[in-house]
């Protein structure tokens, strides 16, 4: 890849990015929070190479940036109380994490293959800008290679991910600093990770105390879910055949009904892993079985194998 740009935010700059965010590039963005790396939340591959960027050893499910309620009203469901929690606190640091709407078009990559999607409209003008300009959702974690602290300067940005992204948009020092606060609003709501919006300030609005970590009501932390897709299907990894009954998904020269990739391009059987699974699913019918061929342990070979494993465990 050519070097990353480090595009002003400007008018000419803030529309460089927008096309090279349409044409299924990396670009990060100023946030009032942190940098977000962005991609078009749409692009299975777009979102895949996210977390090749960022050597992430596991899909977490991402947050989906938008510019205003009405797109966030197309892709999830708000409740009353999501309505009230959006009029006090959007644009701004809070992500709420709603019901997906089935015809939202977005790649299942982003939210880990979960029926819930995570949304926050950014309050930074330049995330304003440029979420109008590309017109796209854009899916966006923070800005940094995994397990580094998260950039507020897009100059942090370029010492963790230059050479890996396309561009940085650099829209200064980040004002708030921390991540945004997220809460659960597909049932009683729950706070998921503190940040950006006071928990009190959240309370006042609901009228209502939330649900906090820890609390044995609430599903399991963020990243931890254990709602991501689970096949009906058994599964068994590292197979090289089919054996009688199973639907085999293949990689590289091991072929089978279904293939991750024939090439055996890792970014290619990442962006088709949560579709394939769920096709796989449906050919292996009632009681039926899933094999799915060996994926290397490079790159983002750990995140598939991760996710497979999790997906073959044995189930409670
Ligand atoms: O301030 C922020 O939130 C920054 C800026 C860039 O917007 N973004 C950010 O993203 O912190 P990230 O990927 O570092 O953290 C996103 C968190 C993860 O812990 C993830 O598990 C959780 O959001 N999350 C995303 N979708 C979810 C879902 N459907 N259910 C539960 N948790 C979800
Ligand atoms: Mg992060």
């Amino acid at each position: 890849m050519p070097e990353t740009l480090h595009l002003a935010a400007t008018s000419d700059g803030i529309a460089q990015a927008a096309a090279l965010l349409r044409a299924g590039g990396l670009v990060a963005m100023p946030t009032e929070t942190v940098y977000g790396l962005a991609a078009d939340a749409r692009d299975d591959r777009a979102v895949a190479r996210i977390y090749a960027a960022k050597n992430r050893p596991a899909f977490n499910p991402l947050i989906v940036h938008l510019p205003d309620l009405a797109s966030a009203e197309r892709i999830a469901r708000l409740s009353p109380e999501a309505r009230a929690l959006a009029a006090s606190f959007w644009p701004g640091p809070l992500t709420m994490v709603l019901p997906l709407r089935p015809d939202a078009g977005l790649s299942p990559l982003v939210t880990a293959g979960l029926d819930t999607v995570a949304i926050r409209l950014p309050a930074h003008l330049v995330a304003r800008d440029l979420l109008r300009a590309a017109g796209i959702p854009l899916a966006a974690p923070s800005a940094n290679p995994s397990g580094r602290v998260s950039p507020t300067r897009a100059e942090h940005v370029l010492a963790g991910l230059s050479g890996r992204i396309e561009a940085v948009l650099d829209g200064g020092a980040c004002a708030v600093g921390v991540e945004s606060t997220i809460l659960g609003l597909d049932g009683p709501p729950a706070l998921l990770r503190p940040g950006g919006v006071p928990v009190e300030a959240i309370e006042a609005v609901l009228g209502a105390p939330l649900a906090l970590p820890g609390d044995p009501t609430l599903p399991k932390a963020p990243g931890q879910l254990a709602s991501h897709y689970a096949p009906e299907a058994r599964l068994r990894l590292n197979a090289t055949e089919a054996r009688a009954g199973e639907v085999l998904v293949g990689f590289g020269p091991v072929a089978g009904a279904l293939t991750l990739s024939a090439q055996g391009d890792l970014l290619e059987a990442a962006a088709n892993l949560f579709h394939l699974l769920r096709e796989a699913d449906a050919l292996a019918g009632p009681g039926g079985a899933i094999a799915f061929a060996p994926v290397p342990e490079t790159g983002l070979g750990l995140a598939i194998n991760d996710r497979l494993r999790r997906a073959a465990a044995p189930r409670p």
